[in-house]
């Protein structure tokens, strides 16, 4: 294998760690949705937390199987209040659409160093991040949406099964 660029290093590193601060602010989003009683949000943004995790530690395995010692950063405290729950869905959709350009940053580094093994990497997380920023885009509409009396009890019950349902397409 060859060595992996310094840039690419640092353009993974700062996705990675662009992942954990992800999964922390999903975890704000999770309890604040708890907090609200809405608990069906709260339990797909703790799963989302979850998958941040996941997409951080694909990246450090890369890092560690091509002889890095991945380097975690600060991560900044997440925001916490909200207004509405369309204010908080917003925000994940705003965090998803940079998350896809930090993503894309990681895969110019890659394509400019002729690095294959992380443009493949890449692929995956580009393919997701589809998936992402559709997920987001159905839960804003959907909140939107939910304007009758007791419209968004009624989402909270449905919302895990209509996000998760979209994600398996
Ligand atoms: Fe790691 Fe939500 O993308």
């Amino acid at each position: 294998m060859t060595k992996i660029a310094s840039q690419v290093v640092a353009e993974l590193t700062r996705q990675f760690n662009q992942e954990l601060s992800a999964a922390h602010a999903y975890r704000a989003l999770s309890l604040w949705c708890e907090q609200a009683n809405l608990k069906g949000f709260a339990r797909y943004f703790a799963k989302q937390a979850g998958e941040e995790l996941e997409h951080a530690a694909k990246m450090t395995s890369h890092l560690i199987d091509r002889g890095v010692l991945p380097q975690e950063q600060a991560i900044p405290a997440p925001k916490t209040e909200f207004e509405s729950l369309l204010e908080l869905a917003r925000q994940a959709q705003a965090m998803e659409e940079r998350n896809t350009q930090g993503i894309n940053a990681v895969y110019e580094a890659a394509l400019q160093t002729k690095d294959y093994a992380v443009q493949v990497l890449m692929h995956w997380f580009i393919n997701e991040q589809v998936e992402e920023e559709a997920w987001c885009l159905e839960m804003v509409e959907r909140i939107e949406a939910a304007t009758c009396a007791g419209g968004l009890s009624d989402l909270d019950r449905h919302i895990e099964r209509y996000l998760e349902e979209g994600e398996n397409k």
